[in-house]
């Protein structure tokens, strides 16, 4: 039997930086889901043991230990998995280890492949429902991850200003927000697609003995009691200042780490520089966040995407591998696939 599902890549606005015990985090997150900036993948399952891989294609012997490592860390909630053979096709729509989250889109793609599997073969999950599950599973693979089930505005962790918000799976923003957002633009400055020289697993690690540890996992908790007022009233200022502090902040965390470390290029804080002139003589909305790489996100409203649009092709874009950028949204999440297109 062979399940296939498409699951888009999202950005955090506001950041997960730091987990503690299986996959849970330090500090609750708030993400756009994309909408290009997705994986396809199909699973094959059939009774045996073991697990194969490719990648548009190609076999992928090197991803076995971590989709193995995953099954493992799901087994207890999926026992059956442990008699069944998975042979996964998986592709994505931007590069592996780019900055942009394929462990997000690729885990989401994958758990939603073995719950809907469970639910086929009539296994009684303990989850309330099909897209919760997913959402734990997900957030086992990796933890941003967990956000992508959904479309739109997603939260994951635990935070007082937020009623069902809990550390074990993500939800969807459950106010009402500003139409702005509903359609908002974001551009993947692509500065690097190499592996990154420090993953963000052990990067999280490297918050357990930070010296602002504690000081960052409050003031999460601060950003996100602020920007719900950002997204009731579409103050596109303060979702400004307030989106750029958190993606300069996850850099300062890096930077202020013991062994620090620094992912930015000089070709990101060029990006940075530019866009900050731009707003400032143009006084459009666009603005950036980064995730844990290189590459720059430009965020900006619908309303301006020809104007916006104009500016990355005109200036940003010298700033770019091979002046290559993927032109995304917010999209609405995973779909479920009737047949893997090839
Ligand atoms: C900077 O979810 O990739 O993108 O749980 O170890 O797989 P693991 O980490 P991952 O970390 C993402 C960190 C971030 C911020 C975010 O997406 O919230």
């Amino acid at each position: 039997m062979t399940t296939s599902w498409e699951s888009p890549s999202n950005i955090a606005l506001i950041k997960y930086w730091g987990k503690r015990d299986t996959q849970l985090p330090s500090n609750p997150s708030i993400s756009f889901t994309l909408s290009k900036c997705k994986t396809t993948t199909e699973v094959h399952f059939s009774e045996g043991t073991g697990v194969n891989i490719t990648l548009d294609g190609t076999d992928k012997p090197e991803f076995i230990p971590k989709i193995e490592g995953f099954l493992e860390r799901i087994m207890h909630r999926h026992p059956w998995l442990s008699s069944y053979n998975l042979q996964i096709k998986t592709r994505n729509s931007f590069p592996h280890s780019s900055g942009i989250a394929s462990s997000a889109s690729g885990m989401s793609a994958l758990s939603l492949c073995i719950v809907e599997f469970a639910q086929k073969i009539d296994f009684k999950f303990d989850a309330l429902n099909f897209y919760q599950e997913a959402s734990i599973l997900s957030r086992l693979g990796s933890g941003s991850a967990s956000r992508s089930i959904y479309g739109g505005l997603v939260v994951w962790g635990g935070t007082p200003t937020l009623e069902n918000a809990n550390d074990e799976y993500a939800i969807e923003y459950p106010h009402i927000i500003d139409p702005i957002f509903k359609n908002y633009c974001d551009v993947v400055l692509l500065v690097e697609v190499g592996e990154k020289s420090v993953s963000s697993t052990a990067g999280h690690a490297l918050m357990e003995n930070h010296p602002f540890r504690s000081q960052r996992f409050s003031q999460a908790h601060q950003h996100l009691s602020e920007i719900q007022k950002i997204l009731k009233t579409g103050d596109i200022e303060n979702f400004i200042r307030l989106t750029e502090l958190e993606a300069l902040t996850l850099h300062g965390l890096m930077m202020s780490s013991s062994p620090s470390y620094i992912l930015m290029k000089p070709n990101t804080l060029k990006i940075i520089e530019e866009i900050r002139e731009f707003r400032r003589e143009s006084k459009l909305p666009l603005s950036f966040t980064l995730d844990a790489g290189a590459n720059v996100h430009v965020l900006f409203p619908a309303a301006v995407k020809e104007k916006g649009m104009a500016f990355i092709k005109n200036t940003l874009i010298q700033y770019c591998k091979e002046n290559r950028f993927i032109a995304d949204h917010v999209g609405s999440g995973p779909k479920r696939l009737t047949n893997f297109e090839k």
